[in-house]
């Protein structure tokens, strides 16, 4: 019986998502739950996120720490690196223009679809999507980082307080 109503609900959650406009996101750094930014994804004037699943990259891609600031870049350089981990929003078109601001597209990240496999819920009951499952979502990731940038750690799962050290802060200047 529960199971039912999971598959339906998470059949309309689909089916809203894309029928009212409404876009996949796929989240790995800063506005992830637990994150510094992440404040930004529940604030009503940004627009509307909700959280479907915990997912991972198809592909691998390096995740690194970088600046005076210790952003989180998403390098644009498939294959190398890791499955990336991270949440699966339903947004609208009112928070992905905010994202896409936030995240200084286009010149800084640019945006693009890739393929998430869904992850198992974490028992929270907000896995909307079924774990396993393959979706499509909007990614920021950049072309414009240095080359030695690839020479630093990638992370599978993006955490500002984690074991490295490098808490993200921000300044005025990155560089
Ligand atoms: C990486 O960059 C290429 C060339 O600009 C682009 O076609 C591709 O969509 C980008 N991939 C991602 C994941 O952004």
């Amino acid at each position: 019986m529960m199971k039912v109503f999971i598959i339906i609900v998470s059949l309309i959650v689909n089916v809203v998502c894309t029928v009212v406009h409404m876009h996949h996101v796929f989240v790995y750094g800063t506005l992830k739950k637990g994150q510094p930014n992440h404040f930004e994804m529940l604030d009503a004037a940004n627009g509307q996120a909700k959280l479907l699943a915990r997912t991972r990259t198809v592909e691998r891609f390096p995740l690194v720490i970088a600046t005076n600031n210790n952003y989180p870049f998403l390098l644009n350089k498939t294959g190398t690196g890791q499955r990336v981990h991270g949440e699966i929003y339903c947004v609208d078109q009112k928070m992905l223009d905010f994202l896409d601001e936030f995240e200084d597209v286009p010149k800084l990240y640019q945006r693009t679809t890739v393929q998430l496999e869904v992850q198992a819920g974490d028992g929270e009951g907000e896995n909307t999507l079924k774990p396993g499952s393959i979706v499509e979502a909007f990614m920021y990731s950049t072309n414009k980082y240095k080359p030695e940038w690839l020479q630093k750690p990638t992370y599978e799962s993006y955490d500002t307080y984690g074991d490295h050290g490098l808490q993200y802060h921000e300044d005025t200047n990155p560089e």
